[in-house]
């Protein structure tokens, strides 16, 4: 399953340039199959979640190459429109396959997507969206079967802006015949990458980013080469670390304005931040103050991503935080772990209550989904003596080269497989 070892308290000096998007190259590989010619994806992180996903695309009979950080992908001979359970219970974004075959075959099958258990983390939005292009939606024993002739653009209005749904209707109706028009669309920048990249294989999509998305079907797309954004979540982690080492560091090839929501969770502890094109420099006091509040909300709110890596910051911070998770009813399972290592952090339903401490003291804990074993690899690089974390395999589905992007500024990570 594989571990980090982590010896405590060395500061982090230099820079780290930060890796491609994970949750802009899945929903954009999956693309790949709406597009049905050949594409060349650039900047794509060398992740589990991306091994999976280039699974799913060779078992649909897409060919396949992958050199270093990037991906290419022919979709002009698709043979299947069925993902295995198998496939589908690897991660949560294999569901964005739906809309993606749709577009490219007429129809897709699967069953619901497995992923980190953070959740519920139902589809109905998904489905009931699909349905409203006209998609002929049906399950029986486990397995969902989509099937359209040609999708017909509507107007779909979310209850709640789900990414993924977002993506999915974007993905459906690339091709459709007529205009669809997302309301209450997720406003997040992977959101917009995605489009950005259909856009530039000739679809018509307006408004991303925005609440309301516009989707005029076009007949067909080109090939196109396209680099993934840089990713937001793990800027914010290297920050982080930046902040529970009293350290100061640049980090490179990210996009500031994504950073936003977070930079003032960050200013409140007491560091300091500078923008300069695509860098961030940020700085860390001593000591850190807690931040105030953070409440999970869509883009551009608090992201749900970082919850737990700020709950590493607060735990090492003086004073009270409160952090209201609002998007994934199971997302506190670092909270036990952080305790073992001395954290003071009790949950109340939605609310936890980290009452910062002096020190953590190193431990051995236990990853039990990707950000808490980030979270839980913060802790190790402030806390007193040696921290293992165990099951880092959660870690490898959206970090690229954690430890050595650590250890090449400075701190003690090894990694045991
Ligand atoms: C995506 C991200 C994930 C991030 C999340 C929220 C990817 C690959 N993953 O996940 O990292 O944490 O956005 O920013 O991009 N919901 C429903 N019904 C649905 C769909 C969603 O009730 O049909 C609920 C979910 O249970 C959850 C909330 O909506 O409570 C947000 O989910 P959503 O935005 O869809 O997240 P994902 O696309 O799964």
């Amino acid at each position: 399953m594989g571990q980090y070892m982590i010896e405590g308290g060395n500061r982090l000096y230099g820079s780290v340039r930060v890796q491609g998007a994970k949750n802009s190259a899945l929903p954009i590989l999956a693309a790949t199959v709406a597009v049905g010619v050949p594409c060349v994806i650039h900047n794509c992180p060398d992740l589990t979640d991306i091994d999976s996903t280039v699974k799913i695309l060779k078992s649909l009979g897409c060919e396949v190459h992958r050199s270093v950080g990037s991906v290419s992908v022919d979709s002009s001979h698709i043979s299947s429109n069925c993902i295995s359970d198998t496939l589908m219970r690897e991660m949560r974004s294999s569901i964005i396959f739906l809309g993606a075959l749709i577009s490219g075959t007429g129809e897709a099958v699967m069953t619901a997507p497995g992923g980190c258990d953070i959740g519920l983390r139902p589809i109905d939005l998904h489905l009931t969206a699909m349905q409203k292009l006209g998609i002929r939606v049906t399950e029986e024993h486990g397995q969902i079967r989509c099937s359209c002739q040609k999708v017909r653009g509507n107007k779909i209005t979310l209850s709640f802006p789900s990414v993924g749904a977002t993506e999915n209707i974007i993905l459906a109706s690339v091709k459709a015949s007529g205009v669809t028009t997302i309301i209450n669309a997720a406003r997040e920048p992977e959101i917009v990458d995605l489009a950005m990249f259909l856009n530039s294989c000739g679809a018509r999509i307006s408004g991303a980013g925005d609440s309301t998305i516009v989707i005029e079907g076009v007949e067909r797309l080109h090939s196109v080469q396209y680099a993934i954004m840089p990713d937001r979540i793990v800027a914010c982690t290297y920050m982080a670390a930046a902040a529970v080492t009293s350290s100061s560091i640049i980090i490179d090839e990210v996009i500031p304005s994504h950073l936003v929501p977070v930079f003032s969770c960050f200013e409140q502890t007491g560091c300091r931040i500078e923008t300069a094109g695509n860098k961030i420099r940020i700085t860390s006091p001593q000591r850190l103050r807690a931040p105030e509040t953070i409440r999970t909300m869509p883009y551009p709110g608090f992201p749900t991503d970082c919850q737990a890596i700020m709950m590493s910051v607060a735990s090492v911070a003086d004073g009270i935080t409160l952090i209201n998770e609002n998007i994934f009813e199971n997302r506190f399972k670092h909270v036990a772990e952080l305790n073992r290592m001395g954290a003071d952090i009790r949950v109340h339903d939605k609310v936890a209550v980290v009452n910062g401490v002096s020190r953590l003291q190193g431990t051995r804990v236990h990853s039990t989904d990707l950000r808490a074993g980030a979270a839980l690899v913060l802790a190790g690089l402030c806390a007193d003596g040696v921290t293992t974390v165990d099951s880092i395999c959660y870690i490898d589905r959206g970090y690229d080269s954690l430890a050595k992007n650590l250890s090449s500024m400075g701190a003690k990570i090894k990694r045991k497989d």
